[in-house]
């Protein structure tokens, strides 16, 4: 099953009553699981947690650390787009390679890479003087 379709899946169970703007995320690991998440919104709204970082959390709990595939869907006029702090959180765990299929609803997909959703990213390697 493509991977997007867990995250369409998933979406379903998103909770936003705030913004009524369900994202569903999946992740497959290097284990070859797939874990997935929904966006979690608070009344105390920066309280709220992005669907992606839902994935992750998720993943890192069942033991895995190495993400080889992403997707994220959402009901928006173009394929939804992370927000930064969810590229930061994906370029944690995955490659500059690794794959992100970005997706609407209605069947429109962007492929992309955790590299292109974020050039020049922080990384460990700018911390080597420490
Ligand atoms: N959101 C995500 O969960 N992932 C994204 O990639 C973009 C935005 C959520 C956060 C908030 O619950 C709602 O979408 C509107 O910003």
């Amino acid at each position: 099953m493509p991977l997007v379709d867990d995250a369409r899946a998933v979406r379903a169970n998103a909770y936003v009553p705030y913004s009524n703007f369900k994202v569903g995320a999946a992740i497959r690991a290097a284990s070859g699981a797939v874990y997935s998440g929904v966006n979690v919104e608070n009344v105390a709204y920066p309280e709220g947690t992005c669907a992606e970082a839902g994935a992750i959390a998720a993943m890192v709990a069942a033991g895995d650390t190495a993400i080889t595939e992403v997707a994220v869907i959402a009901d928006s006029p173009v394929p939804v787009s992370p927000c930064g702090g969810c590229r930061q959180k994906l370029a944690e765990f995955g490659a500059a390679d690794v794959p992100v299929t970005l997706a609407t609803t209605d069947g429109v997909t962007v492929q992309t890479t955790i590299g292109e959703m974020l050039p020049g990213r922080f990384d460990a390697h700018q911390m080597s003087r420490t």
